[in-house]
């Protein structure tokens, strides 16, 4: 499998605290990797620093599709298409679905004034698809505010496939969501499979990454801890490891001793 993502030797420091130290991830075409790690593991900074908001310390590499990016930048990730979801700051309450979808990508005619029937269908044309809102209550004008978790993760979800996102970061999307809800949200994540794209799902929950993680990766303050293809690692055995993490502070998770 080709690597859409390749991170070679990233740290990231704070002052004293070491976030990361000399991390190698990646993530490959079309695969889906589960990243989980205790609070203060380092996951929201590898996000940030996928999405260009931090820059790695120095002697850190990025490469995409195979190629060093230097300088990368939140507008030229979200160029090379990489899009994260976040729970809270997923959707605009106050606005209506069609315009969360279209927000700050708006469809204009050619005389450059906003479509707004073009970006209703469009938006009717996702409930029926991808998104699965069957119901005759929600219709493109309706204001999300009213959604349910899981469906506010599966509009946001929705939009970065529509835009082609490659790699969906999705960083703790199931917090504060029932189990129907969690459910629905992972369905969309493996919706993001199907479409034949990647993504990053952060969770604390090896129940919620399991099922849809092809990759499971652990972090651990600042470094991976393990790593391994879901094929190779019953969950049961998983948790024992984790367990283990937890005890001992250090995890002996590697693809040999995992058969
Ligand atoms: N901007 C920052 N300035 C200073 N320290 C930071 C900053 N961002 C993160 N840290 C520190 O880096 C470490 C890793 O934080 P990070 O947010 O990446 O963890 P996390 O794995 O996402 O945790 P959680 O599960 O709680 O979200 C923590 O010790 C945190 O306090
Ligand atoms: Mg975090």
């Amino acid at each position: 499998m080709d690597d859409i993502l390749q991170l070679k030797n990233v740290s990231k420091t704070f002052g004293e605290v070491a976030a990361l130290h000399k991390i190698n991830f990646e993530v490959g075409a079309n695969e889906i990797v589960g990243l989980l790690g205790d609070n203060g593991a380092g996951k929201s900074t590898l996000v940030k620093i996928i999405t260009g908001y931090h820059p790695p310390d120095p002697g850190g590499e990025i490469y995409w599709k195979g190629r060093k990016v230097d300088h990368l930048s939140v507008a030229k990730a979200r160029d090379l298409g990489i899009e994260v979801v976040y729970q809270e700051r997923a959707l605009a309450d106050q606005q209506s679905l069609w315009r969360n979808i279209f927000m700050g990508r708006e469809l204009t005619n050619r005389w450059g004034v906003l479509d707004l029937g073009g970006m209703r269908n469009e938006t009717q044309k996702l409930m029926n698809t991808m998104m699965g809102f069957t119901s005759a209550a929600v219709t493109p004008d309706s204001v999300v505010k009213t959604f349910s978790g899981g469906e506010r993760q599966g509009v946001a979800i929705t939009r970065a496939l529509y835009f082609q996102a490659e790699l969906i970061i999705l960083d703790e999307p199931t917090m504060g969501l029932s189990l129907s809800e969690t459910k629905k949200c992972l369905d969309f994540v493996e919706g993001i499979k199907k479409a034949g794209k990647s993504a990053i799902f952060i969770d604390h929950n090896i129940f919620h990454v399991h099922p849809v993680a092809d990759r499971i990766v652990i972090l651990d303050r600042g470094t991976i801890a393990g790593q391994f293809k879901k094929n190779q690692l019953t969950v049961d055995a998983l948790i024992d490891r984790l367990q283990r993490l937890a005890h001992t502070g250090t995890l002996d998770i590697s693809p040999q001793t995992a058969a």
